[in-house]
């Protein structure tokens, strides 16, 4: 079978083409593709078929698994296929770990290390207990969730692009300095013992209930990641379709309202508008993708809550 790889304005990809055999697989399409252009590895490679004159729409993306001939006209023993760059690729796990490792290490930074005097506050800092706990509640999440990333989560997709580790790292580094600042503040005022009982209380219990969330999603796919997109099922998945979202955003309203700082809520929205967005996506795929009706009223319930939120 004759391959021609195109770029998305009609250019030769690969001068000439690629010659496959008839039984060949789309992996084997880009293992072919890197061997002639010495560059492009297959986790940078985005394969499309071209999109027909005078029609609009996504185009159809190729999936390694599948055979070269699912995609081919019935009859023609050849193949257009429109090639996407899509840079230099980091795995997964080493995004997550970046993005994570920043927020574990700057937030002791302002609780252990005498910073505030090159901020201007000269002198003794004395530390409530809320701030002590409110670190080690920090540094429990994050060190959960590097956990989670190593060996909790399968994964769909094996690496993601590098751009995306500064974007990230941006995101919670400065935001993990932002909150950090605030919470180890010497002017700090910490709120009743009472309420940063009931927030770190709260937050703790969606923090177990986040895990398990993270439990029964892993178990939706095989070791290798294989398994797709399901509907999960058990739990809080039950009343809502991203139960993991749900505990994620309510375990940071419990830190915020043991901690009360404009910062930690600053972040709480953002992070909850993001996950929000993510989880009304994912919602909307298993739903089309599912014959079942599958409209959960929790999960309005739920956007309602978090609506109250802002
Ligand atoms: N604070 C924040 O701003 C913020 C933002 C986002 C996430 N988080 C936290 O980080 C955690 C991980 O987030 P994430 O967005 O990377 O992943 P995620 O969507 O929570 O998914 C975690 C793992 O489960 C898999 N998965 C999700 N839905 C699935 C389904 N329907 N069927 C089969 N497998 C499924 C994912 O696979 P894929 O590899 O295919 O995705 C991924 O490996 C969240 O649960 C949350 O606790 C925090």
């Amino acid at each position: 079978m004759k391959v021609s790889v195109v770029s998305r304005s009609g250019r030769e990809v690969v001068r000439g083409g690629v010659e496959l055999k008839d039984s060949a697989k789309v992996a084997d399409l880009q293992d072919a593709i890197y061997a002639k252009t010495k560059k492009y590895y297959p986790a940078r490679q985005r394969l499309t078929l071209p999109i027909q004159p005078g029609k609009s729409g996504k185009p159809v993306v190729l999936s390694a698994k599948a055979s070269l001939s699912e995609y081919c006209e019935k009859g023609s023993g050849s193949l257009t296929v429109v090639f996407k760059d899509l840079g230099p690729q980091v795995f997964y796990s080493t995004l997550f770990f970046f993005e994570y490792l920043g927020p574990l290490l700057i937030y002791p930074m302002f609780y252990y290390l005498p910073v505030y005097k090159y901020f201007g506050y000269e002198g003794e800092r004395v530390m409530h207990p809320v701030q002590t706990y409110a670190m080690y509640y920090w540094c429990f999440h994050y060190f959960k969730r590097i956990m989670e990333t190593f060996f909790v989560h399968r994964f769909s997709h094996a690496t993601s692009p590098v751009s995306n580790v500064f974007r990230n790292c941006a995101y919670y580094w400065t935001f993990g300095a932002y909150i950090a600042y605030y919470c180890n503040h010497p002017l700090y005022t910490p709120v009743s013992e009472l309420q940063m009982k009931i927030g770190f209380g709260f937050g703790i219990l969606c923090q177990i209930a986040n895990f398990y969330c993270h439990i029964l999603l892993r178990n939706l796919r095989s070791p290798s990641g294989n398994g797709g997109y399901q509907i999960p099922r058990g739990f809080l998945f039950n009343i809502v379709t991203c139960a993991n979202y749900t505990t994620e955003i309510y375990q940071w309203l419990g830190f915020n309202i043991a901690t009360q700082t404009v910062a930690g809520y600053i972040f709480l929205v953002v992070a909850a508008s993001i996950m929000t967005n993510w989880a009304l996506g994912k919602h909307r795929r298993l739903k089309k993708a599912s014959t079942v009706s599958f409209f959960s009223c929790a999960e309005v319930l739920n956007n309602v809550i978090i609506a109250q939120i802002y």
